[in-house]
Parts: C-alpha cells; sequence; structure tokens
C-alpha cells in the first residue's frame, strides 16, 4: 500500500506556495547557449582578498572545530564594533549578538522564536521571497502592507498603522531592499519610530543586509538609532552583499538579550554553530574591508546609472533606486504581464531577469532587473530591452 504523503508532510508547509519565479526558472535551465543573466541576487565580485586570507589562515592555525554555540567571541565582538563604528550604537558582544548561517538563519530564528500559531506578521512588500515563508513554516499569519513606487517605495507610516492589529507580533522590513533598490533615510525611520511609539508591544525585524550598498548616502541609516526602540528591534545582517561574500554563508543577528536568548536556543539545537572558517572571514571583513566595499559600491553605482539610463531609453518607467543592486522598472505599458515579459524577454533575446510577482502581488506589472553583472552584459542587455520593448509595442 503506497503511503499518502499530503498526509504526512507539515500543512504549513504545504501551505507554502512555490516560488512564482519557479515557472520562469525552468524555462531558463532548459535553454542552451549563451544567456546574459540580470536575474540573480548576488555579487559578481570574488570575496576581497584579505577576507579569503583571514579564512585560509584560520585554517593553518587549526580552527577548524565547533566554535561556541552564539559565535567566537572576537566574531561577536569586531561585529559589536562594526556596528558602533556604523551606527553609534553600543551592543554587548556577549548577550546581544548571534552568529548566523548567513541572514537566511536569523530570519528563520526570529520566527521560530517569536511566534505562536496564529500570530499576525507584517509584511513590508514587494520583499526578499524568504519573509513570508519562515512566518508560514513557524505558523504565523503574515500581513501585507503593500509599498509603492509614488512613495519611492518606503514604508509610509498610515499604511503601517492601518495594518496592526491586536495579534501583530512583530514587522519585518528591509532597506536597502531587495527587489526594488528602495532605501530609507532616517527621517523616513523618524516617521515609523512615531507609529511604532504607539503601539509599544511590537517588535521589529529590520533585514540590512545590504546595509552597504547606498548610493544616496555611504553611511545609511538605521531603525536601531533611535534609543527609544532599542529593547525591541532585531536587526538581522550578514555579508553576502555587502562584502561579496555569499557562499561563506554567515550572518548574524543584534537586538536585545532578551530575544537573542531564545533563538541562541534554536540555533544551539538546530545548527550548533555557524561556520568557524566563515567567521574568521567575518572578522576581517568587519575591521579590515571598508575600502573594498567602497570599491564594490562605486562599481555597483556606476553599474546603476547605465541601467537607469538604459531604462529611460527603452522607455520603461522606474523610480531612481538608491540601495542594493536591483532596478524595479515597471513594463505595464508593455500590456505583458511581469512572467510573460520575462519569459519572452529570455526567448527571444537571451536575457535573464525575474518577474516582480515573484516578490509579492504588488510586484506585478514590474520586473527585477540585477546589476550585480559585468558592465559588458549591462550594456547588451539594455540595448536588447529596447528592441524587444519597440517590438513588443509595435505589436
Ligand atoms: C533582503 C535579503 N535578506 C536576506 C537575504 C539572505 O542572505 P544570506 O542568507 O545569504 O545572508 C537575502 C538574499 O538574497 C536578501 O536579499
Amino acid at each position: 500500500m503506497s503511503i499518502d504523503y499530503n498526509d504526512k508532510i507539515s500543512k504549513a508547509v504545504q501551505q507554502v506556495p512555490p516560488s512564482a519565479i519557479r515557472r520562469f526558472f525552468d524555462v531558463a535551465s532548459e535553454m542552451k547557449g549563451h544567456v546574459i543573466s540580470l536575474s540573480i541576487g548576488e555579487p559578481d565580485f570574488v570575496t576581497p582578498w584579505s577576507i579569503r586570507e583571514a579564512g585560509i589562515n584560520s585554517l593553518i592555525d587549526g580552527y577548524t572545530h565547533y566554535s561556541p554555540n552564539s559565535g567566537y567571541s572576537d566574531s561577536r565582538e569586531a561585529i559589536c564594533d562594526y556596528l558602533k563604528r556604523r551606527y553609534g550604537v553600543s551592543y554587548d558582544y556577549k548577550h546581544e549578538v548571534i552568529i548566523t548561517v548567513g541572514g537566511s538563519e536569523g530570519l528563520d530564528l526570529a520566527a521560530r522564536a517569536l511566534i505562536n500559531p496564529g500570530d499576525e506578521v507584517i509584511i513590508v512588500e514587494p520583499c526578499f521571497v524568504a519573509y513570508k515563508a519562515t512566518v508560514m513554516f513557524a505558523h504565523g499569519v503574515p500581513v501585507v502592507v503593500e509599498t509603492k513606487p509614488e512613495n519611492n517605495y518606503k514604508l509610509m507610516p498610515e499604511d503601517l498603522e492601518e495594518a496592526i492589529t491586536d495579534k501583530t507580533k512583530y514587522i519585518i522590513m528591509g532597506y536597502p531592499n531587495n527587489p526594488t533598490g528602495a532605501v530609507m533615510t532616517l527621517e523616513d525611520y523618524a516617521k515609523i519610530r512615531d507609529v511604532l511609539l504607539k503601539h509599544p508591544d511590537i517588535i521589529v525585524l529590520s533585514d540590512e543586509l545590504y546595509c552597504e550598498l547606498n548610493y544616496l548616502d555611504s553611511r545609511p541609516a538605521s531603525l536601531c538609532q533611535f534609543s527609544e526602540l532599542r529593547d525591541r528591534i532585531i536587526m538581522v545582517n550578514g555579508f553576502s552583499k555587502s562584502y561579496a561574500m555569499t557562499g561563506f554563508r554567515i550572518g548574524y543577528v543584534a537586538g536585545p538579550s532578551e530575544l537573542i536568548a531564545p533563538m541562541v536556543k534554536i540555533h544551539q539545537y538546530c545548527i550548533m554553530s555557524a561556520p568557524s572558517t566563515a567567521q574568521f572571514c567575518a572578522i576581517e571583513a568587519a575591521t579590515n574591508a571598508d575600502a573594498e566595499v567602497s570599491r564594490m559600491r562605486e562599481e555597483y553605482n556606476h553599474r546603476r546609472r547605465v541601467i537607469i539610463k538604459g531604462l529611460e531609453d527603452a522607455g520603461l518607467s522606474c523610480f531612481t533606486p538608491y540601495g542594493a543592486f536591483y532596478a524595479f522598472p515597471s513594463i505595464k505599458s508593455t500590456g505583458l504581464s511581469s512572467e510573460e515579459f520575462c519569459e519572452r524577454f529570455l526567448l527571444e533575446k537571451r536575457v535573464a531577469i525575474v518577474p516582480g510577482n515573484a516578490f509579492g502581488a504588488c510586484g506585478e506589472g514590474f520586473v527585477r532587473i540585477s546589476y550585480a553583472a559585468s558592465m559588458e552584459d549591462i550594456k547588451e542587455a539594455m540595448q536588447l530591452l529596447k528592441e524587444f520593448v519597440e517590438e513588443i509595442k509595435k505589436g
């Protein structure tokens, strides 16, 4: 007799829909020959050498064992020093930081540490695909707040206020934003702070993975800078994007000890400790890599301008992205859906980009273009985009 697996698999897991990117990537993976990919969410740079060397040296020195559960104290201290230098905010490395397996683990730990079944979690969309899934896996109820291009994709205080109920446990917001490239300034955050002060029980998870990739201000703002919110901000951060370290799988969560302790408990049982070698790399990144980060930021910024100009030439409207390495133009003028646009662009022009609805329903009518790619590829793709849009509009 065969097993009814539907009956076996957790309902929470079954409820999470497959990613809207999937069908599109199925098409891409079948294609033979050269395809320009502006679809990926990771830096095209190789990790700066001094960071790699720190990992190699740790191996030569025999650091091949588990680290303490929340990470080596040296790596936690380096992260606290970095946060102090960057935001002027003090975290105690002993109790207020945990080193995780990428920012991804931080998102999951927060969900599992905070959510009781039925708790509502406000998710600011469009956003990184994992936010909703981590909440649903933990039996929480995602409540979406949409951001809009006319507001530069910033979270509007009145929209947040409207979504809050007595079941709201926490809010997840990520700036600089994947997929829109939007950033929030300290003045924007101050408006959110005012809403939060009216709701003293609500926690905020601020995903700041792209914090170093801000082209408006090389020292961008963070909600953690408001001392009156300090006891309820969970900062999820990491090294993947800003330091080109996706493969190292290293990130961290900083926050009040009362929220970090339960996360350490989950991490202790499920992960044990973040990769030891990567922790040595993280120390070097947090301490000595500012110049390398500036170099990469300048290069992204250069590409960003080329993308903005390319979109303009192609006749696609796009709000100006100031962070991360994505542009999120509207393709509504072509009359195609996001998926149709991406699929046809891929098949007809051999350029891969991502449908905007993969990042939330309000992303329909938009596409995400990553500029974590070579200038040569970006320029060629922009030329092909122009041709493609002209052909579509001609019918
Ligand atoms: C906004 C955002 N947060 C978190 C992550 C997870 O990053 P990692 O687990 O590599 O640190 C990503 C990855 O794409 C992201 O875009």
